[in-house]
């Protein structure tokens, strides 16, 4: 196994990669190369989001033994199932160092449309547990913008869609949340249409930078091993779209991270 490695690359500590999965197994072996040359290759840290409370506790674990690592938890939407969930581990885990937000959380109903009342009580208790810590949110949403949005707007947690797949009216809604716009790979994408629209419409200030690595690399590495270096080619999109030097693009994404995310 190995993964690409861009030919462009962001100067020192200039990325924050702000959704990523490096618990994943497609990752074995090679954590210990990828993390080691964050530092040349420009990323200065990285939240990995949890899926259930297995995910998130290897993120936890992750975020002990390597600096760059920071964790999100919580319980997805596709990983809500018929079985019970845990919200107590979830809620004892928030309390984990290194841990900055809830997520991934929200709906899915492109995998699972048969359980939309309990992905949407989950979602939401899961807004509640947020706010009661004062963190922020990560929200998932796929084929579920309505319900997503409406909740949002009921709730007004702080946070960011990640991965947006909106329409331009819904982005401009979140960004009137305060909310944030993550942005990855798929911006690069042929078909990227209404994603471009959407980046190059909204403020710079409300754009997040982010993977989902393992999956969703970016043009020319579309289908292979996603990681934080090939952010650089979302940023350099990102900077055509807008017309903004790149170093611009690094430098006002990472403000935005920390000043959500409170590194
Ligand atoms: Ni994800």
């Amino acid at each position: 196994m190995s993964y690409p490695i861009p030919e462009i690359f962001a100067p020192k500590g200039c990325i924050i990669d702000t959704h990523a999965h490096y618990e994943s197994e497609q990752y074995d072996g090679l954590r210990d190369q990828i993390f080691a040359s964050f530092d040349d290759l420009g990323v200065s840290a990285v939240i990995n989001c949890g899926c259930n409370i297995e995910s998130s506790k290897k993120n936890i674990e992750l975020a002990k033994k390597y600096d760059c690592c920071y964790a999100a938890v919580g319980f997805h939407p596709e990983d809500i199932t018929d079985k019970s969930l845990n919200f107590g581990a979830l809620e004892n885990l928030l309390k984990c160092e290194k841990v900055l937000a809830v997520g991934e959380i929200g709906l899915d109903y492109y995998w699972n449309k048969e359980n939309r009342e309990k992905q949407i009580e989950a979602f939401i208790f899961q807004i509640e547990l947020a706010k009661k810590y004062d963190l922020p949110i990560i929200v998932h949403d796929r084929d579920a913008h309505c319900d997503t949005l409406e909740i949002l707007k009921k709730y007004k947690p702080k946070g960011v869609v990640h991965c947006f797949s909106g329409s331009l009216e819904m982005a401009r809604e979140i960004v009137k949340l305060g909310m944030y716009i993550g942005v990855g790979g798929v911006v690069t994408f042929k078909n990227a249409r209404k994603l471009v629209e959407v980046v190059e419409d909204i403020p710079m200030e409300k754009i997040l930078l982010e993977t989902d690595g393992p999956y969703l690399a970016p043009e020319p590495f579309r289908g292979k091993l996603n990681n934080s270096f090939l952010i650089s080619l979302v940023a350099q999109k990102i900077s055509e779209i807008k017309k903004i030097p790149i170093n611009e693009i690094y430098r006002i994404t990472k403000e935005n991270a920390i000043s959500l995310f409170k590194f």
